[in-house]
């Protein structure tokens, strides 16, 4: 059983170690695992991901890799050798199958389906020939064939991937917005609650923390949320 402080992923999406230090800093023991993605990554962030799990903390390293099979493998097996607990690929086939055979070291390996920014006339626009919906469904179908260890999916798409890929494979959701909070450009969002009644396993929350007066009392608020709502699914 996950604790629900184990299930908030805060995104460290600031551009420098030093403004994530200071966060982490005033996040303190409230929150135990933080997403890592490109702004920090390419600004000294994957180092600063080795102090974070020394202080006993979680990372998901969110670089959405994908490339020719050697080359997602052996970037596998770096992040593995960091000791980061989530890494995202790209759901290709071909990306997943390299990842999953070369994790090791308990990392855990994410596919992202299609991104949220895409609707159907961009996958048409870029070759495909299915709407969002059936790829979404073809590639966690493929991801859960492949081994992958969970998939990243907004919260509206939880609960039919729940239905989909069965009870083990982690689904983590970002697009959380806390009751009363701004949507800032996310389109498709959820509260704590409902994503977590929709079967998400993580919740990703970057600016309703990271941008909050009081970030510390953010994330407890939200972590109280999903003790809640983790009681009513049970
Ligand atoms: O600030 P906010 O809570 O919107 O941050 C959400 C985080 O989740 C960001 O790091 C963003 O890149 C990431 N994300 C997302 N939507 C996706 C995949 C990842 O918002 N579909």
């Amino acid at each position: 059983m996950l604790q629900p402080r184990d299930r908030l992923i805060v995104a460290l999406d600031v551009s420098s170690v030093e403004a994530a230090e200071a966060m982490v800093g005033r996040l303190g023991d409230t929150v135990s695992f933080y997403k890592i993605g490109y702004q920090l990554g390419f600004a000294g962030g994957i180092g600063f991901s080795q102090k974070l799990i020394d202080a006993g903390k979680q990372v998901f390293v969110d670089l959405k890799l994908h490339d020719i099979g050697n080359t997602v493998a052996q970037g596998v097996k770096s992040v593995a050798r960091l000791g980061a607990t989530f890494l995202t690929v790209h759901a290709y086939p071909q990306t997943m199958k390299a990842a999953v055979e070369a994790r090791e070291n308990g990392l855990r390996i994410l596919a992202v389906t299609v991104l949220t920014s895409s609707d159907d006339a961009d996958l048409a626009a870029a070759g495909y020939a299915f709407p969002v919906a059936e790829l979404v469904a073809r590639r966690a179908a493929q991801a859960r064939d492949l081994g992958v260890d969970g998939l990243v999916c907004s919260p509206e798409e939880a609960a039919s991937l729940r239905r989909l890929v069965g009870p083990d494979m982690a689904l983590v959701t970002p697009g959380i917005r806390p009751p009363g909070s701004v949507k800032d450009e996310q389109k498709r969002i959820a509260t704590p609650t409902a994503a977590i009644l929709a079967g998400a396993d993580y919740l990703v929350v970057g600016r309703p923390i990271v941008a909050a007066a009081d970030p510390k009392a953010a994330a407890a608020a939200i972590i109280e949320e999903i003790g809640t709502a983790a009681k009513q699914s049970n």
